[in-house]
């Protein structure tokens, strides 16, 4: 949780109003990850301390106090050399308010300012020592110990570099975090470094880099020598150079593409516009360099458009992120399905004892959805986890397990605790994520991206149905030589084929699902039933409205209804049924007339020309016909259009929802 974002020029001459402008642009871009109070750090007009600015609320409120404090600015001569650090919070430890945001500081002096993203757990402890050295806290947060730890270190050993002071103060960190620091006393340095939270930095230079690695360094303090100039990354002749550190590539892609994913632990430090990566510690298979990657996302990508807001933009982006996803992967014409990132292991798969789909939230759901398939096509047993929850139990886990861990952003804590349990047990690892780079990414043995494209608006949308996709792609793989199953494939390789047109067309419901909306949006709560391939479009349904729109609603498992959600039901309670033709069509049909005969007046999610079943509603929502094990792609989106419209209609922050986050790497 939380977005970090600081931003470095060496002999690259910007005013201090300039670089107020790009560290506010970047937290802008962050705010999905977090959005309850934010702050920046720049250097003071001589140069000589340092200012902070903070305030509770979203990053514009920010902006304002920005442009309120520094009105004068704009006349202001460039500075060659300046670091400044940015933070979008998204409240753990204190409550949201001006002295909780970041950046934290070690003294009134500014000697060394922090931003952090995740948990210190023991945070206490360092406390304890800390104020009985005499330090005294003016915030409730964990990061602040951080900022003291560092001046408390500086305060004994002035002789240390800023890095290895870093470097020292990490060691005796327990949590998860990424942090980026600035210090008065090393004007023109930034030091950063993460365990368990998501950081990287960017650089940008006019001339071609010179490599396309950075080496490593590694030693103990203070027993590390000097950093060699050989072992760094240094721009060309002119020396000039920019970068940047973000909890995410959206916040520096307008930048730059040349990026590199900082590992756990590493610290990475820019001294005299030289950035250098050091590890305390080398292990075995450690490679000998970060390598730099060029990122393929567009500027555009990550940009509204014409649509109003992101996660409007992101459903309408259905139609071609599930092509994106399958793209280079279903062979339409010879009715094959290969996946790269698994290939290899797919024997090993199909000698296990059991499948596991853990993940969290919508992730989850696309577990739910695919069970079923999966369960068919594969023949093994398929067990579907909330990471949480599968944590409590403890759950057994075996050498011949493979476990999969899905989710959009690759960094959610739940899912990838869980996945390190599993890990631990000699489990097959197999991670589903959006996010290249990712910890579930670079912590799995092997996977499969998504490619739906970064997703900016805190509900999951179109993630949610390419993950969808993925897990029929896998369940096709696995059934690739299995003689009985052939003509079901072909079904839905052909489902599959059709699904950009057929999705299409379940968007141009948009006007009559809004007309919907309309009834619907000052209503308390919201009943959505279904069951088989469906049952999952309910859940995910329900999770969509209490999401976005703040009233209660519940996905109901139709087979469940005359075991108590029925005594819900009357004339003035809202439903919303999906009745297809499918295996469950006659049971659907028995729970339609349950509702009906206690007055309900459903809503119907239906095939389309589907006379005989509209006939029990006077509101229903046709969806093209479509192979059964695929219909949940098609059903679930007229309930993200309808949520939605709810939450604009109910005047909701529709891509920033309260007390949520995108990305939520703690537990
Ligand atoms: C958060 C988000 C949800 C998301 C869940 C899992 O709670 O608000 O929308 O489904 O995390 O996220 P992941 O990135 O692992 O898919």
């Amino acid at each position: 949780m939380c977005g970090i974002f600081a931003y470095l020029n060496y002999l690259t001459p910007k005013t201090r109003h300039e670089v107020l402008e790009l560290l506010v642009r970047g937290l802008k871009r962050l705010e999905y990850r977090g959005y309850d109070s934010a702050g920046v750090a720049i250097d003071s007009a001589d140069g000589k301390d340092m200012v902070l600015v903070k305030r509770s609320g979203q990053v514009k409120k920010l902006e304002e106090a920005i442009a309120e404090k520094f009105s004068d600015l704009c006349n202001e001569e460039q500075i060659d050399i300046h670091c400044g650090i940015a933070h979008t919070r998204w409240a753990t430890h204190g409550v949201p308010s001006e002295v909780n945001a970041h950046p934290q500081r070690s003294d009134d002096h500014h000697s060394f300012v922090v931003v952090h993203n995740g948990i210190i757990t023991n945070y206490k402890d360092v406390k304890t020592y800390l104020t009985m050295h005499g330090y005294t806290f003016e915030s409730d947060t964990d990061t602040e110990i951080i900022a003291k730890l560092i001046h408390h270190l500086y305060k004994q050993h002035p002789q240390y570099s800023f890095r290895e002071l870093v470097e020292q103060v990490i060691q005796q960190l327990e949590g998860a975090f990424a942090v980026a620091i600035k210090s008065k006393h090393f004007p023109g340095e930034c030091v950063a470094s993460r365990r368990g939270s998501p950081l990287l930095v960017g650089i940008k230079t006019k001339t071609r880099l010179a490599t396309d690695h950075i080496p490593i360094l590694y030693g103990k303090v203070p027993l590390l020598p000097r950093t060699e100039s050989t072992s760094e990354f240094m721009p060309l002749e002119d020396k000039q150079v920019e970068y940047f550190f973000a909890s995410d590539a959206a916040a520096l892609i307008e930048h730059t593409n040349r990026v590199i994913y900082l590992e756990d632990d590493d610290v990475a430090a820019v001294k005299d516009g030289a950035l250098s990566i050091h590890r305390l510690k080398k292990c075995l298979d450690d490679p000998h360099a970060r390598e730099i990657t060029t990122l393929k996302m567009e500027i555009q990508e990550i940009m509204k458009g014409n649509y109003q807001y992101f996660m409007q933009k992101e459903i309408f982006e259905q139609s071609e992120s599930v092509v994106n996803t399958m793209r280079g992967r279903v062979n339409f014409e010879n009715g094959t399905v290969t996946l790269g990132g698994i290939k290899d292991y797919i024997p090993e798969i199909k000698r296990c004892r059991r499948l596991m789909l853990i993940g969290c939230g919508t992730s989850y759901h696309s577990a739910v959805a695919t069970r079923q398939l999966l369960e068919e096509l594969t023949e093994l047993p398929v067990m579907v986890e909330l990471a949480s929850d599968f944590l409590d139990r403890n759950t057994p886990i075996f050498r011949d397990d493979v476990c999969f861990f899905i989710s959009q952003s690759g960094e959610t804590a739940d899912t990838l605790m869980a996945l390190r349990y599993c890990k631990q047990r000699g489990a097959l690892i197999v991670g589903i994520t959006n996010t290249v780079g990712s910890s579930i990414c670079r912590e799995s043995h092997c996977g499969v991206h998504i490619n739906a494209g970064p997703e900016i608006g805190v509900a999951s949308t179109k993630a949610y149905t390419s993950q969808f996709i993925s897990l029929v792609m896998f369940g096709l793989v696995m059934s690739e030589d299995r003689i009985s199953l052939q003509q079901r494939r072909q079904e839905i390789i052909k489902g599959l084929a059709g699904l950009e047109s057929a999705i299409r067309k379940v968007l141009k419901l948009d006007p009559l699902v809004l007309e919907m909306a309309k009834d619907l949006y000052q209503h308390k709560s919201l009943l959505i039933m279904g069951r088989g391939y469906n049952f999952a479009t309910c859940l995910e349904g329900a999770l969509k409205v209490k999401e976005l729109t703040y009233m209660h609603s519940e996905g109901i498992m139709a087979g469940e209804l005359k075991h108590g959600p029925l005594a819900l039901v009357d004339d003035s309670m809202p439903v919303l049924m999906i009745i297809l033709r499918d295996p469950v069509y006659a049971k659907c049909m028995n729970a339609l007339q349950q509702v009906t005969a206690r007055e309900g007046r459903p809503i119907l999610i239906c095939e389309e020309g589907d006379e005989e079943t509209k006939s029990f509603s006077s509101r229903a929502l046709e969806i093209p016909r479509i192979v059964d094990c695929l219909q949940g792609i098609l059903t679930v989106i007229p309930m993200q259009l309808l949520s939605y419209h709810i939450a604009v209609l109910r005047g909701c922050n529709v891509d920033c929802p309260r007390n949520l986050a995108k990305s939520v790497t703690v537990e």
